[in-house]
């Protein structure tokens, strides 16, 4: 049994006044939640006065990336002892908006990847194919690449540690939802692949998170799906009652 992971990416929105009116919320509206991993990524500012709120909660924190070296001359960067340091737990890596604007490759997440792993930090790699790629009936190579090229040279043990998002690009932001079966579909393409790079046994206990215009609305059942074990959500995640709702999904 995979533990699902319900995953906010607030991207860059909120002001601190905003952000720490949201944690009050919504740390009491999901007291009590423990058979969910929940995890919020603000902007990474706020991270330590976030930590701070949701001390106690089941809420834990993220920052949506990172750099890869530990320190130096690296102007505008953050290292993995740095967001420890003020409590963050979790780290997006190779989100299709830094992949799309701010030129991240599937080697500079292998780089952070691995930076993340060394310390002892928990990450979240997304993946996902752009629309033209999905037309050209290339998402299943897109996704291949990304996973095979993203993941070189992980040991078993640090692939034990993983969660996978696949975030279609098509869907992010658009209102367009992967159906299901859709997202079912390349989920189930994802964890053989996985099985194939790691074992069976670690492949089939790696959490597989979807994103992409996940709403309240269809949470339920993109969680009935038998490769879907989260979501990672953005828009309908800035809204605490939404995301409450979205962290209690209903089990089918
Ligand atoms: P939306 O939920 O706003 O489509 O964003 C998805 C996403 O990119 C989460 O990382």
């Amino acid at each position: 049994m995979r533990r699902p992971i319900l995953g906010g990416n607030w991207k860059m929105n909120k002001d601190l006044g905003q952000a720490l009116a949201y944690a009050s919320a919504f740390k009491e509206a999901v007291l009590g939640v423990d058979d969910a991993d929940i995890v919020i990524f603000p902007p990474s500012v706020y991270i330590e006065k976030l930590s701070e709120a949701f001390k106690g909660s089941p809420v834990a924190t993220g920052v949506q990336n990172l750099f890869w070296e530990e320190k130096g001359a690296f102007t505008g960067e953050l290292s993995t002892s740095m967001v420890k340091s003020v409590g963050a737990t979790y780290v997006l890596i190779g989100h299709s908006e830094r992949r799309q604007y701010f030129s991240e490759t599937n080697e500079t997440v292998n780089k952070r990847l691995k930076a993340v792993l060394k310390a002892g930090l928990i990450p979240m790699l997304c993946v996902g194919e752009r629309l033209e790629e999905r037309e050209a009936n290339e998402t299943f190579s897109v996704i291949e690449k990304q996973l095979k090229e993203g993941l070189a040279g992980l040991s078993k043990d640090d692939a034990k540690k993983l969660t996978v998002a696949y975030e279609p690009v098509w869907a992010i932001g658009t209102g367009k939802t992967a159906t299901p079966a859709i997202a079912q579909e390349v989920h189930g393409h994802i964890r053989g692949l996985l099985n194939s790079l790691f074992g069976k046994e670690i492949g089939e206990s790696i959490r597989l998170a979807y994103g992409g215009s996940v709403t309240q609305e269809n949470i339920d059942n993109l969680m009935a799906e038998k490769d879907i074990d989260g979501a990672l959500v953005g828009g309908a995640s800035l809204d605490p009652v939404s995301f409450e709702r979205i962290v209690r999904f209903r089990r089918k």
